[in-house]
C-alpha cells in the first residue's frame, strides 16, 4: 500500500511503462475484491504526486479503466471503481505464433521486401487520417493512376471510372462473381491453374467445368470443345501473359481468337495478369483486354508482384457493358481497400516511382531467373524447365518416376518450400514437375535452395520404372 491506501507499486526499472502499471494494479485490485465497487480513486493530482509520476500519466490510465469500464467519473465528485458484471473465467490469454516459416521459400506469391526501395517508406509519412471511408469503387486518383498505368504499360486504353479497386485478386473475383451472376453457372478454369481461386468460385456456387491447357495447345480450340459439347461457360478465368502455373504465354492468334469465341459465345473472360509486367529476352505482348477494350474481357491486376503482397490492393479494368452491375455490387460490400494504401500507391502511380521501380526489379529478377535456371542444369533429377521467358516462376520438370510430394514434403525438412504441380491441377496426378518461385530469394539463396532440393533423397529414387 502506498500513501493512499492504494495497492500500487510501480517498477521503474521494467519493460512495461508506468501508465500501463498503474491500469493493470488498479484492475488487479478490483478483481481480487481489493477495492469495491463505488469506491472512490485518489484524484489525478493525488495519485500523480503519491506515485511519483506526471499527471498525464495519471490521468491516461483513469481513462484507459474508464474506457475498459473498470472505473466512472462522476463531474465534480471524482473517479469511483464501477460494477462490474461477474465476468466467465477468462481464458488462458495465448498469443498467436506465426506459422513456421520455411528458411528458403520458392511458392508462388513469396516476395522480397529487400527490393522496395527506401523511397516507398518515406511516401508514407505524408498521409494522413481521413473524415470518410474511400469511394467503394476506389479513390479517384488511384482509378486514374490505374488507367492510365494499364494503358501506358500494359496496352489496355481505359477511362478512370472502369477500374474497381479490390481488396486483392480474390477478393476481386468474388465481387465479380455475384455481379455477373455466376451462382449456379459454369465457370471455366485452366487446369491446371490456380487452383485457390478455381475453389473460391465453386465456393460462389458456380460449377467448375476443367479447361485443359498446355503450352502447344490453343486455348482457343478447347474452348470451342466447350461449346461443342454444349458446356459453355458464363466465365472463363485465364492467364494469359504468363499462364499459372506452366508459365507460356497466350500467342496473338490464340489470343484473338479467344476474343472471337468470346464475343460469338456470350461468356466473360476474366484475364489475371498477375504479372504480366515481367518478361524476359522477349517482346512484350499487350493485355489480352487490350486487344479489344470493348471484348467481354475483365481484367484483374494487382500491386502484389508488381510492389508488396500484403498491401492486399487488386484491380479490375471492367468493359463499360458489364460496368454497372460490378459498380453496384462494388457499392453493397463497400471498400475493402484502406484509404491510405490507395493514397501512397496513387503518389507512386502519378509520380513515376512505381514504373521505375518495376523497371529496375525486372533486372533484378532477370538476374535471379538466369542463377536459377543455371543451378537448375546441375541437378540430375531435372530434365527440363518450362515457362522461362516471363513471370517470377519457373515448371522444373523431373524425370520420370521420381515422386514430387516426396521431394516436397524433404525439401521442407530442409527448409525449402517447393509446390508440386500437381497441387494445381484438377484432373489426376501428372508427370512430376516442381514451380519453383524466384521472385523472393537473391540468386546466392536460389542456389542453396536448388543444392538442398538436388540433395533430397526423392530426387534420386524412382517409385516406379521410367516409362
Ligand atoms: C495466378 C495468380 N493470380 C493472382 C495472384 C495475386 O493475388 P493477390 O492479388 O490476391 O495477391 C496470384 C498471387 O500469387 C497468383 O498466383
Amino acid at each position: 500500500m502506498n500513501a493512499l491506501g492504494l495497492p500500487i507499486e510501480l517498477d521503474r526499472t521494467a519493460s512495461t511503462g508506468l501508465r500501463q502499471q498503474i491500469v493493470e494494479q488498479v484492475r488487479g485490485a478490483v478483481e481480487r475484491g481489493v477495492l469495491l465497487p463505488d469506491d472512490p480513486l485518489p484524484s489525478t493530482r493525488a495519485l500523480a504526486e503519491a506515485l511519483a509520476v506526471s499527471r498525464t500519466t495519471a490521468l491516461e490510465a483513469y481513462l484507459e479503466l474508464e474506457g475498459d469500464g473498470w472505473v466512472y467519473g462522476v463531474h465534480g465528485a471524482g473517479t469511483f471503481v464501477a460494477h462490474r458484471p461477474a465476468a466467465a473465467p477468462a481464458p488462458t490469454p495465448v498469443v498467436l505464433e506465426p506459422d513456421d516459416e520455411p528458411e528458403l521459400d520458392l511458392r508462388a506469391g513469396t516476395m522480397d521486401p529487400g527490393l522496395v526501395p527506401d523511397a516507398w517508406r518515406a511516401a508514407w509519412r505524408a498521409v494522413s487520417p481521413r473524415s470518410f471511408a474511400p469511394d467503394p469503387c476506389g479513390d479517384p486518383a488511384l482509378r486514374s493512376g490505374l488507367a492510365a498505368y494499364l494503358s501506358s504499360a500494359r496496352g489496355l486504353p481505359c477511362r478512370p471510372e472502369e477500374i474497381v479497386v479490390c481488396a486483392g485478386a480474390s477478393e476481386a473475383v468474388t465481387v465479380l462473381g455475384l455481379a455477373l451472376g455466376w451462382a449456379g453457372r459454369a465457370v471455366a478454369f485452366e487446369d491446371p491453374g490456380y487452383a485457390d481461386m478455381r475453389d473460391l468460385v465453386v465456393r460462389l456456387g458456380a460449377r467448375h467445368v476443367p479447361l485443359p491447357v498446355d503450352a502447344a495447345a490453343p486455348v482457343a480450340l478447347a474452348l470451342e470443345h466447350l461449346t461443342a459439347r454444349g458446356e459453355t461457360p458464363a466465365a472463363v478465368y485465364l492467364t494469359p501473359s504468363h499462364q499459372f502455373p506452366l508459365g507460356h504465354r497466350l500467342e496473338e492468334d490464340d489470343r484473338r481468337a479467344v476474343l472471337a469465341w468470346a464475343r460469338r459465345s456470350g461468356s466473360v473472360v476474366v484475364e489475371d495478369d498477375y504479372d504480366g509486367e515481367f518478361r524476359f529476352g522477349v517482346p512484350p505482348l499487350p493485355s489480352l483486354a487490350g486487344l479489344d477494350p470493348d471484348a467481354p474481357v475483365v481484367y484483374l491486376g494487382t500491386l502484389s508482384k508488381v510492389l508488396d503482397p500484403s498491401l492486399r490492393l487488386a484491380y479490375l479494368r471492367v468493359p463499360p457493358a458489364l460496368l454497372p452491375e460490378v459498380v453496384h455490387v462494388r457499392g453493397l460490400v463497400g471498400a475493402t481497400v484502406s484509404g491510405q494504401v490507395q493514397e501512397v500507391v496513387a503518389g507512386w502511380l502519378a509520380s513515376g516511382a512505381l514504373s521505375r521501380h518495376i523497371a529496375r526489379v525486372r533486372r533484378v529478377y532477370a538476374d535471379r531467373r538466369a542463377a536459377l535456371l543455371r543451378a537448375l542444369e546441375e541437378v540430375p533429377g531435372v530434365v527440363g524447365v518450362r515457362g522461362i521467358e516471363a513471370g517470377l516462376h519457373v515448371v522444373a520438370d523431373l524425370a520420370p518416376g521420381i515422386d514430387a510430394a516426396a521431394v516436397v514434403a524433404q525439401a521442407r525438412e530442409r527448409g525449402v518450400a517447393v509446390t508440386s504441380l500437381d497441387d494445381f491441377r484438377s484432373s489426376p496426378p501428372g508427370p512430376p514437375a516442381l514451380l519453383l518461385h524466384h521472385g523472393g530469394l537473391d540468386p546466392q539463396s536460389l542456389r542453396e535452395a536448388v543444392r538442398r532440393l538436388a540433395g533430397c533423397a526423392a530426387m534420386g529414387v524412382r517409385t516406379s520404372p521410367p516409362a
